[in-house]
C-alpha cells in the first residue's frame, strides 16, 4: 500500500510571505506543496502564475504539485513547467482536448494529474487512465480555502480507486480535509491529501500536520 502523502495547500498561507510559508510547511513535515492556480474564468476567484510559482520555487526541494483550475491551461503549461512544477494538475472540465494537454505535460517532461469537480463522473478518465500520474477528486466545488466537504465524493474515489487497478497512479482529494475527513477518503482509497485551512490556519504546522497523519491510524 502506498504511504499517504500530504500536500498542505498554501492558499491559506500568508501571501506576504509566501517563500517563508512554503518553507516553513515544508519542514514542517509536509509530503507535496500543493499550488492552486486561479483565473477569475474556470473558478470565481484568481490566484497567482508561474512568475509567483518561481518565486518560491528556491525554498524547498520538495515536489510542486501545480493544481491548474484555468480554462484554458494549454497555452501556459510551458511557463509552469519552466517555473518548476514537478507535476501539473488540469481539470477534465477545462478542455478543449483533455488528452491533448496531458500529451502536453508530459512533452514537457512534468507528471500529469487529471482534475474532477464535485459534478463530474469519473467516466471522463477512462480512454486517458495509461496517461496519467494523478487523478484529483475535488472535494468542494474548486474556487476557495475553507468550505465544507462534499460527502458524496468519498463514492467517487472508491469508483477511481476501482478504475485505477494496479496501475501506478496516486488518487488525490482537494477541499474541506481535516482530521476528521482524511480517514473517510483514506479509506475510500486516497493517498494524497491536500489541506489547506486545517494546516495553515491552526499553526504550529507541525501539530497540524502530525493531527492529519494522526486520524489516519486509527
Ligand atoms: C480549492 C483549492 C484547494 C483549497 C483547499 O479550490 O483547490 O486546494 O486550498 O482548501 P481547504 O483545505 O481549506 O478546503
Ligand atoms: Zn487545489
Amino acid at each position: 500500500k502506498k504511504k499517504v502523502l500530504i500536500a498542505p495547500s498554501i492558499l491559506a498561507s500568508d501571501f506576504a510571505q509566501l517563500g517563508t510559508e512554503v518553507a516553513n510547511v515544508a519542514d514542517a513535515g509536509a509530503d507535496w506543496i500543493h499550488l492552486d492556480v486561479m483565473d477569475g474564468h474556470f473558478v470565481p476567484n484568481i490566484t497567482f502564475g508561474p512568475d509567483a510559482v518561481k518565486a518560491v520555487r528556491g525554498s524547498t526541494t520538495k515536489l510542486f504539485d501545480c493544481h491548474l483550475m484555468i480554462s484554458p491551461a494549454d497555452p501556459y503549461l510551458e511557463a509552469f513547467a519552466k517555473a518548476g512544477a514537478d507535476l501539473i494538475t488540469v481539470h477534465a472540465e477545462a478542455g478543449p482536448h483533455l488528452d491533448r494537454s496531458l500529451q502536453a505535460i508530459r512533452a514537457l517532461g512534468k507528471k500529469c494529474g487529471v482534475a474532477l469537480n464535485p459534478s463530474t463522473p469519473e467516466s471522463v478518465l477512462e480512454y486517458v487512465l495509461d496517461k496519467l500520474d494523478l487523478i484529483l477528486v475535488m472535494t468542494v466545488n474548486p474556487g476557495f480555502g475553507g468550505q465544507k466537504f462534499i460527502h458524496s465524493q468519498i463514492e467517487k474515489v472508491r469508483r477511481v480507486k476501482a478504475m485505477v487497478g494496479g496501475r501506478p497512479i496516486r488518487i488525490e482529494v482537494d477541499g474541506g480535509i481535516d482530521a476528521e475527513t482524511a480517514p473517510l477518503v483514506v479509506r475510500a482509497g486516497a493517498d494524497v491529501l491536500v489541506a489547506g485551512s486545517a494546516i495553515f490556519k491552526r499553526p504550529p504546522y507541525e501539530d497540524a500536520i502530525r493531527a492529519i497523519r494522526e486520524s489516519l491510524l486509527v
